[in-house]
């Protein structure tokens, strides 16, 4: 079986990247599906929430600037089925450096090539900063679907076509012309309030085959997961949020052919 890469980006900090990059790895691992977190925020919120102390020189740094190999860089967690490619604050010089780079963009698709197919993943997800910067057009490079989080929030969708411009230059440049929209998941979703519910209507209008059915609700035990380490699966498994990133994982599971 091939690896799947999905990488979770938007220029939008706090919409729910990490905590979806984080719940839907463990989701997937929960199936035994092998699979690879891999952080590429410099803030390292990913590293922290499944549990792992950031360490110097374990993250894609080095690999980037063509110091080390990304394979050594494979931490094991807590979770079986889970791994970890941690990030550390020196990712964030990456972003200046690699512009110095020949073939900037495609510098992370190299580096986690030998990955792809050899080291037994099934699926790798990435998590990006909150810009449009080099790390996120990096992970845009090296993936075959992106997978947007919108918050239920008025303006969910502003910004929407400037990341979408950007994956047509990428697939147009020929520097990743297999990359597609995978899919645009709805987080923070408040059933109390008619405005979430008007959000989602919107974005299912303009994007219909690509919004997911399962909702995130915003729940404080998803926001909770992360400051004890815990994916929400361990943190607490009967609660609404592992539920709906239970839902979502089996969508995802099922959209992208992830089991046979
Ligand atoms: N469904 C949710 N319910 C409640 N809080 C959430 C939910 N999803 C994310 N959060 C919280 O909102 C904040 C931003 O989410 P995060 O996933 O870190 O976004 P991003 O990675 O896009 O910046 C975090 O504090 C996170 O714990
Ligand atoms: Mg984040």
């Amino acid at each position: 079986m091939p690896t799947t890469v999905f990488t979770i980006a938007n220029q939008k900090g706090g919409v729910g990247k990490t905590t979806t990059a984080v719940n839907l790895a463990a989701g997937l691992a929960a199936k035994k599906i092998h699979t690879l977190l891999i952080d590429l925020d410099p803030q390292a919120s990913a590293t922290s929430a499944v549990g792992i102390e950031k360490q110097e020189g374990k993250s894609l740094y080095g690999p980037l600037r063509g110091e080390g190999v990304a394979f050594s860089m494979i931490t094991p967690t807590a979770y079986e089925h889970l791994a970890l490619i941690p990030s550390e604050e020196d990712l964030a010089a990456a972003e200046i450096e690699l512009a110095q780079t020949e073939n900037y963009l495609a510098r992370l698709r190299g580096v986690i090539d030998p990955i792809r197919n050899s080291a037994g993943f099934r699926v790798i997800i990435i998590d990006c900063p909150p810009a449009l910067g080099l790390l996120s057009m990096n992970s845009l490079a090296a993936a075959d679907h992106l997978l947007i989080t919108l918050q239920c929030e008025y303006m969910a969708l502003e910004g929407l076509g400037q990341i979408l411009r950007n994956v047509e230059r990428l697939k147009t440049a020929g520097v990743n012309p297999g990359l597609e929209l995978g899919g645009v998941v709805m987080t923070m979703y408040d059933g109390r309030t008619n405005l979430s519910k008007q959000v989602v209507d919107e974005v299912k209008r303009h994007l219909p085959d690509k919004i997911f059915n399962t909702v995130i609700p915003r729940t404080v035990r998803l926001s909770e997961a992360p400051s004890f380490g815990k994916p929400i699966f361990a943190y607490d498994p009967d609660s609404l949020g592992a539920e709906a990133y239970t839902s979502l994982t089996n969508e995802v599971i099922k959209r992208f052919g992830l089991k046979d």
